[in-house]
Order: C-alpha cells, then sequence, then structure tokens
C-alpha cells in the first residue's frame, strides 16, 4: 500500500490544519469527513475533495476504505472514537490530550495491544523543526543531563468558552488545554524520565470575565457567557525518578500585564529556551557562551508543525518509520494531569 485513505472526524478549527497536511502529502487521500453539525462536515468535505460525508462516527469507521483517521473531536469522546477505530482496524492520530482520564488512556493502550494498530498522539510540539534541532543537540549530549525544566504559558484573557469551559467535554482549563503542549514537550526533551509526585494547585479565581469590554479574545464558536466550570490558571511541580524536577503555570486568565510564553531546558552542561526562539546556553574554555542556531523557523511554525506531525504520522502508519508518539507517552502525560487536578482537590502531593 503506498497511499493512504483518510478519515477525519470533528470538523472544526484544528481539522483544517490537519486536512491541509493531507491534502499536502502525496501518500495520503481524504476520502471521508465527520461531524455531529452536517453543514460543517459538508462544507468540509467539498473544500477538501471527500467523496463521503457522515454526522456518525461509527458509520466513517464502516467504510472498509478507510485506512487511517484523525481525531479532532472535543476531549470526552477521544477515547471512545480511539478504541472503536482501532477496533475498526484503522490507525489513529488522536488531538491532544489523549482523552480526560486514566482510566480511558488505558483502555485506549489496551485497545493498541489488542489490534495492533498504530495510535500517534497529536503532540504537534514535538513535531516543530526547532525542536528536531534541538533534539540533536540534546541526542548529542550538548546539554548533558537535564535535570530542570520550567514552562509557563499564560494567557491574560482568553477562556475561549464554548466547549473549552465545559469541564464534562474538555475535562479541565488550561492545564488540560495548553498545559499538556509544554509538560510533554519538556517531558520528551528530558528523556520521558519517571514521573515520582506531582504536587499542584488549581484558581477559579476571575472566572471567564465575559465582562470584560474592549478587548477581543479568541471565542469558541458555542461561546455562552454563563458557562465556565474550568480552572483559570494552574501550576505545579512533578519530580522524576532520577532527581530531574519539571515546573509548570498556566492560565486562561490572570491579571497579568501581558501574555507569555517561555519553555526552558537545563542540564547539567548547557540550557535551551524555546520560546520565542530557539536559543542554547553553555560554557567552552571558561567561557558562557549564547548559541543561536541559524534556521529557517527559529519559533514555533503552527502549519509546519502540523504538516510535520501529519508526514510522522503517515510513514509511521505505512511501517516506514517508528512514532515518536506512542499511546504509552499519552497515557503518561494524562497520568500527570491527573495527579496535578488531584493534588489541587486534595491539598496533598500525589506519588506514584
Ligand atoms: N494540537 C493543537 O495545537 C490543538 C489546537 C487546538 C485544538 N486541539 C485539540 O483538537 C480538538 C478539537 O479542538 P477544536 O479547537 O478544533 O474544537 P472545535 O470545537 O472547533 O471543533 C470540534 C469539532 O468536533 C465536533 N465533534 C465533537 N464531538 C464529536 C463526535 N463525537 N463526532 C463527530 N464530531 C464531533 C464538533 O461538532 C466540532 O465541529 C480538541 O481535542 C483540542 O484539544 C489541538
Amino acid at each position: 500500500m503506498s497511499q493512504l485513505k483518510i478519515g477525519l472526524i470533528g470538523n472544526g478549527s484544528i481539522s483544517e490544519s490537519h486536512l491541509l497536511a493531507y491534502q499536502s502529502n502525496p501518500k495520503a487521500q481524504i476520502i471521508a469527513i465527520c461531524d455531529l453539525n452536517e453543514s460543517r462536515a459538508q462544507a468540509g468535505a467539498k473544500k477538501f475533495n471527500a467523496p463521503h460525508v457522515y454526522t456518525d462516527y461509527r458509520d466513517l469507521l464502516a467504510n472498509p476504505e478507510i485506512d487511517a483517521i484523525s481525531i479532532c473531536t472535543w476531549n470526552n469522546s477521544h477515547a471512545e472514537i480511539s478504541i472503536a477505530a482501532l477496533e475498526a482496524g484503522k490507525h489513529v492520530l488522536c488531538e491532544k490530550p489523549l482523552c480526560k482520564t486514566v482510566d480511558e488512556a488505558l483502555q485506549v493502550e489496551a485497545a493498541v495491544r489488542r489490534t495492533g494498530k498504530l495510535l500517534q498522539v497529536g503532540y504537534v510540539r514535538r513535531h516543530a523543526s526547532n525542536i528536531s534541532v534541538l533534539k540533536k543537540f540534546i541526542d548529542n549530549g550538548d546539554l548533558g543531563e537535564i535535570y530542570f525544566a520550567k514552562a509557563s504559558l499564560t494567557r491574560r484573557l482568553g477562556n475561549p468558552g464554548g466547549w473549552f469551559a465545559d469541564k464534562e467535554r474538555s475535562g479541565g482549563g488550561p492545564l488540560i488545554d495548553i498545559g499538556v503542549h509544554v509538560i510533554d514537550l519538556c517531558w520528551y526533551l528530558m528523556g520521558k524520565p519517571k514521573v515520582k509526585s506531582v504536587s499542584g494547585n488549581t484558581y477559579n479565581k476571575l472566572g471567564n470575565r465575559s465582562n470584560v469590554e474592549n478587548y477581543d479574545f479568541y471565542k469558541a464558536s458555542d461561546f455562552d457567557a454563563s458557562l465556565n466550570t474550568v480552572e483559570d490558571m494552574a501550576n505545579a511541580m512533578i519530580r522524576f525518578e532520577n532527581g530531574a524536577s519539571l515546573m509548570v503555570d498556566v492560565s486562561f486568565t490572570l491579571h497579568a500585564k501581558q501574555d507569555s510564553a517561555s519553555i526552558n531546558v537545563y542540564g547539567d552542561k548547557g540550557g535551551a529556551e524555546i520560546e520565542p526562539t530557539l536559543s542554547i546556553a553553555t560554557e567552552k574554555h571558561n567561557t558562557i557562551i549564547n548559541i543561536e542556531p541559524q534556521i529557517t523557523t527559529p519559533g514555533f511554525d503552527f502549519q509546519g508543525a502540523f504538516q510535520n506531525e501529519i508526514n510522522h504520522y503517515i510513514d509511521s502508519c505505512l511501517g516506514i518509520i517508528e512514532t515518536n508518539s506512542p499511546v504509552e507517552d499519552g497515557v503518561e502525560i494524562i497520568k500527570i494531569l491527573n495527579a496535578i487536578y488531584e493534588s489541587a482537590a486534595t491539598g496533598r502531593e500525589i506519588h506514584f
């Protein structure tokens, strides 16, 4: 098989990035689109020349032509659709987070084992070209042993509302929505150490601040000012068995002067800052030096990273390479996220 036939489930905002990337990959052909919202699915199918349109994902999975799917639905359906797809003999690219709970994650992992099909978790930040560059430096020992990482993604005003603000459908707020990206990225760059304990805090102090005037922010299509059951902000300290630690803080809203993003990893031979552009700090001949890699995209190139992610998925489905984001990595990150929520709820450190 040289060309994979693709079905996409959940034709909302992020699906466009998947579909554009499949369209640009000669080894893939988009043949089916499904969304609960039929007109949305119809519009996507028309734009991307997909002959089949569905409103029930089970009908899409029953199409024997489809080899591989992308799941771009709300988080509460990721596990159910992943398991059904694997059972139907399809490969799966599941958007982050893998699902909402550890129980669900273990069920998805069991389905991967049972069916022998591939499940790649949509950790798109791993596929940014500046991360591939940094990974080469790390794998060659230039940072030495990474013992500390620090990630912060804070929005001053940016609770998208809609399903993002509905804990039932999302599983939580900024921690599970944007924290998942940076916790995963740091954990991946640190060499995926085994987690030892987690201590976290979540805050519901400011709400969605729908009262704020004269300041625009992204709103989900089903934004409803009266619905918000998720945290405003979260922070955590994650300890690993090898002694390394990761500090994280994320917010949908905060009385901060501006939005901010920083993702840093520190080793005993060098450190790297990833936001806004990749730079490395180290020491040579008793002198501290900063290295600024001269690369085409030193920052996070959103669509470029999606293209790399989809290319990686296609080649993994075809058996050309092994995915770098297997189901096990989905399970580990869900364990960490759930433990942060549990620690915040109980006021105690969670030990694994
Ligand atoms: N990797 C990234 O950078 C990134 C960015 C944004 C969103 N996401 C993830 O992508 C997913 C979708 O987010 P979005 O921003 O596109 O949301 P969205 O609300 O814009 O789109 C979701 C779509 O899924 C459809 N849907 C929901 N449940 C369905 C079901 N059971 N069957 C069929 N269709 C269903 C909805 O009708 C909607 O059209 C989420 O899991 C989110 O965490 C990832």
